[in-house]
């Protein structure tokens, strides 16, 4: 049974630790995501943004997918199924489909109109028992055709969308979508530490979690971030050992080419990348 976002990242925040949040892709990304939160007894996030859950042939797919795998595989950690960089109408398309949390992106919206629409959706998931995440400040990077500048967000917006009753809230400070560029500054804790003092005990959202070194991870964890969101390791693990296959010819030997061969090391390569995060972030056996 997929769970609300809500106690998983509470629970984090007051220890200490962060939930991972991995974007999905397919049905062996969903397999490899929740094997290894199993392993590793962690609580965890599958998400997935909107151009992946098109490409998993829609939101009802992706929930049904998620729900028989964990069935199958027997999950019992808490799992929560999330939209990433939701659209308004991609929120109310999840939450159709039986998503149990949502992000809700108003970020490149008028404020007043990431006010007003967030403030809606935090009604409709309240009353559903749903989990939302909000935006403020777009991330940097590009992510599916969304280009965002990699801003900083502004703390007393921050302020405003915190106290509209969602339960975490994606705040840029530096961070990027995608691989950190050369030379990359580093995330920008000055920004966090000022977010902070603003929005008290709400929980801070890290997006881009890729390619940022372990220990400024952790930093980021001690000032007050309790979810983090991974996408490109996971495809950068994927890509390097399935080339690595092909490369050393095992796709032509034997039955190599038969999808379950082909697709199995980097389907690994995945398990093994979810369950380094999980450690990292410190959520190994809170489940
Ligand atoms: P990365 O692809 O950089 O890991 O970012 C993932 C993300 O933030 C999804 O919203």
């Amino acid at each position: 049974m997929l769970v609300s976002a809500k106690e998983m990242i509470q629970a984090a925040y007051a220890g200490h630790y962060a939930i991972g949040a991995f974007n999905t892709n397919n049905l062996e990304w969903t397999k490899a995501i929740l094997q290894a939160a199993e392993e590793m007894r962690a609580p965890v996030i599958v998400q997935v943004s909107e151009g992946a859950g098109k490409y998993m042939a829609g939101f009802k797919n992706v929930a049904d997918i998620v729900k028989n795998v964990m069935e199958f595989q027997k999950t019992s950690v808490p799992v929560a199924l999330h939209l990433d960089h939701g659209t308004y109408a991609g929120c109310k398309a999840c939450i159709e489909a039986g998503f149990s949390s949502i992000m809700f992106d108003g970020s490149s919206l008028p404020f007043d109109e990431n006010i007003e629409k967030t403030k809606e959706l935090v009604a409709i998931c309240n009353e559903k028992g749903m989990s939302i995440e909000a935006e403020v400040g777009s991330i940097g990077g590009e992510e599916d055709g969304v280009v965002g500048m990699g801003e900083c967000a502004d703390p007393e917006e921050c302020k405003t969308i915190a106290d509209l009753g969602i339960t975490m809230l994606a705040a840029g400070i530096g961070n990027i979508h995608g691989k950190y560029p050369e030379g990359w500054p580093g995330l920008r804790f000055d920004v966090l530490d000022a977010i902070k003092a603003k929005v008290g005990d709400m929980p801070l959202v890290l997006h881009g979690g890729s390619g940022i070194p372990d220990a400024m991870v952790q930093d980021a964890i001690r000032r007050g971030v309790s979810k983090i969101n991974v996408n490109t390791e996971c495809q950068l693990a994927f890509a390097e050992k399935t080339r690595a296959y092909i490369e050393a010819g095992k796709d032509i030997q034997g039955k190599g080419y038969d999808p379950r061969k082909l697709l199995a090391p980097g389907a690994q390569g995945i398990v093994d990348m979810v369950k380094y995060k999980i450690e990292v972030f410190g959520c190994a056996g809170k489940a």
